[in-house]
């Protein structure tokens, strides 16, 4: 989360910041800010709110500097306001710092400058920083460096200016993500390459520990203890993605739009003699028939697709699959070991908690296979093997195309075990390779008639709650719809196991209360109907999600979507559950590519 980027070069530097901090407010954007290096001083601007406020306010200064840095904020300690919006300044002026991450002692520290006579402005963790450089600095930027960073906890990615130095960037990572970007008579750095791109065509990553002193002609690196190091500067072309809406109002829209392309590319050249086979774990370091168990470890909407890719993984090559979020996953000492692969989620590549659970997989010797749509990013380059899902620049906060990516990846990968393990027979395995062919076909299908989930959708509007049900592989599915429209309309909804509803949650059901039952399971069917019709006989509006509405009470509305093996009836299911979201958010007037307290790419714990 936040967003940071440094310039200088021969350029005047605010509009490139500008420019840059636009491709980086997908990591946050509750406020913005920039501050440019004049000779003996800085122009420091911030705003609250998204960084169009901060366009707005600077729109018609002039400023020549040719050094700046900016940032965008997803607050992490205190409020959303101008004040606690970076960059952050020391009290003697000297040193002013962006900052991604979180100090963990910034209490501490703060109380001990406070008791040498420094004076805090801000409610924020980062203001220690330039505060703790201006007092260890004695005309030594780069050993001020090494004593603050050597004291904090935590994580960070920081760029620095220093009041006597204009012209030069100082930076220091640990845990955050930074990448130095090198152009002509122009050097850059950014949490995110895709800021750096117009400007630079060869990129080195911090690692942690490091520090980066860039000026506008050079860029050295020196080790935690202030050593001179020599990084490799590596061509590394982004993709060009379109980053226009296109014919839709949103992007989420858009990209809702993109699946059946997207999940069509991931399908093409893997397909085998009629059988799906993955080139990218082909010499994969384990026989993976000896596996005696698989873990599936992502956050949010990676680990809906984790619970959809469960069940694919074991019915067709039982494997027993535990799944867990990365947050409990890295703190509670999981029996990983060299026979336990583990597979981490992840569009971004970026999501800290993910990351720390990949590192304490890889400590115990478990071999990691990432599911990543980012490339580079921290996952993909520390992942032993790498399944790209392949969806493209996701630019809308709330994932679609890049959860259903996940979830097609995971199916391909259930396929490829199950091949080599021989647990499905040659006929089964082209069954089901041919069911996933013909699922791009079908999300067209149900995006071809998007009106009849619009007109829907209306009621819901006004709604407090709702509810969503499924079993198995439809829970999957409901798990995700649930947080789709949370995330996006803010109405509180939550997500159950049918068969639990009748064990607490259905004391909750009144006359009119929306649920949302996913019931395309055919195996289920009667299971999960009986659950509904409990729901329904204690007053529930109900709306059902089905391939066949003719088993449905005629009381329930109905989205039918196109038959498929049940195995899959996640990718499909999702499809209307994400217009339905989108049309509820939009309905309800909110802003719906940018919803408020997200961030696409969370890099803190
Ligand atoms: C954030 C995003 C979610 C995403 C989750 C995991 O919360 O808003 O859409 O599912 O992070 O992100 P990852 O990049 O690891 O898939």
């Amino acid at each position: 989360m936040c967003g940071i980027i440094g310039y200088t070069g021969n350029n005047q530097a605010m509009p490139v910041i500008i420019k840059g901090l636009k491709t980086l407010e997908y990591r946050g954007y509750d406020s913005s800010g920039i501050a440019l290096s004049d000779h003996k001083n800085f122009s420091v601007f911030k705003s609250e709110g998204k960084l169009e406020n901060l366009i707005e306010k600077t729109k018609n200064l002039n400023n020549l500097s040719e050094t700046g840095i900016g940032h965008t904020r997803w607050a992490t300690h205190g409020k959303t306001n101008e004040t606690n919006a970076h960059p952050h300044t020391s009290e003697d002026g000297m040193f002013t710092v962006v900052h991604n991450g979180i100090i963990e002692n910034a209490e501490i520290i703060k109380e001990a400058l406070e008791s040498k006579g420094y004076r805090f402005i801000s409610d924020t963790d980062t203001e220690v920083i330039p505060q703790l450089l201006s007092y260890h600095y004695d005309g030594n930027v780069p050993e001020a460096m090494r004593k603050t960073f050597s004291s904090l906890d935590g994580s960070f990615a920081v760029a620095i200016l220093c009041r006597n130095e204009p012209g030069t960037i100082y930076a220091a990572k640990r845990q955050s993500p930074l990448v130095v970007g090198k152009g002509e008579n122009e050097n850059l750095l950014a949490s995110d390459i895709c800021a750096l791109s117009e400007h630079a065509e060869v990129f080195s990553y911090l690692e942690d520990g490091e520090f980066a002193v860039i000026r506008k002609d050079s860029i050295n690196f020196f080790d935690s203890s202030l050593k001179p190091i020599e990084k490799s500067f590596k061509k590394i072309t982004t993709e060009s993605s379109d980053n226009s809406k296109g014919n839709f109002e949103h992007y989420m829209l858009k990209e809702i739009f993109q699946q059946p392309e997207k999940i069509r590319n991931l399908l093409k050249d893997k397909i085998k003699n009629k059988k799906i086979f993955l080139n990218e774990i082909a010499e994969l370091s384990l026989d993976i028939t000896k596996a005696e168990r698989l873990y599936i470890v992502a956050c949010g909407s990676a680990y809906h697709a984790a619970l959809a890719g469960k069940f694919a993984i074991e019915e067709m090559c039982r494997i027993p699959v535990e799944v867990d979020v990365a947050s409990e996953f890295r703190y509670r000492n999981p029996p990983v070991s060299c026979n336990t692969p583990v597979i981490i989620i992840s569009q971004s590549g970026e999501t800290a908690d993910s990351i720390a659970a990949l590192r304490l997989a890889n400590s115990r010797g478990a071999i990691v296979i990432g599911i990543v749509n980012v490339l580079p990013s921290t996952i993909a380059n520390e992942s032993d093997y790498v399944i790209a899902t392949k969806a493209g620049r996701e630019i809308a906060v709330a994932t679609t195309k890049g959860y259903s990516t996940q979830v097609a990846a995971l199916y391909m990968l259930a396929l490829h075990i199950a091949g080599i393990k021989k647990t499905l027979t040659d006929k089964q395995l082209e069954f089901f390779t041919n069911e996933l062919i013909e699922i791009p076909e079908k999300i067209e299908k149900i995006l071809s008639d998007s009106d009849t989930i619009e007109n829907i959708s209306e009621k819901y509007k006004e709604k407090k709650e709702l509810f969503f049900i499924g079993r198995n592989t439809d829970f999957a599915a409901a798990a995700e719809a649930s947080l789709k429209l949370k995330e996006i309309s803010y109405i509180n909804s939550s997500a159950f196991a049918a068969g639990e509803l009748k064990h607490g949650t259905i004391a909750l059901i009144e006359n009119n209360t929306p649920v949302v039952a996913l019931c395309s399971n055919k195996q289920l069917l009667k299971k999960t109907l009986s659950n509904i019709e409990e729901a329904f006989s204690r007053g529930a509006d109900i709306l059902c999600v089905c391939k066949d509405k003719t088993f449905c009470n005629k009381n329930y509305k109905t989205i039918i979507i196109p038959d498929c093996t049940d195995i899959f009836t996640p990718l499909l299911e999702i499809i209307p559950m994400q217009l339905f979201a989108y049309y509820v958010a939009k309905k309800r007037g909110c802003d719906i590519d940018m919803p408020k307290n997200l961030a696409k790419s969370v890099t803190v714990e």
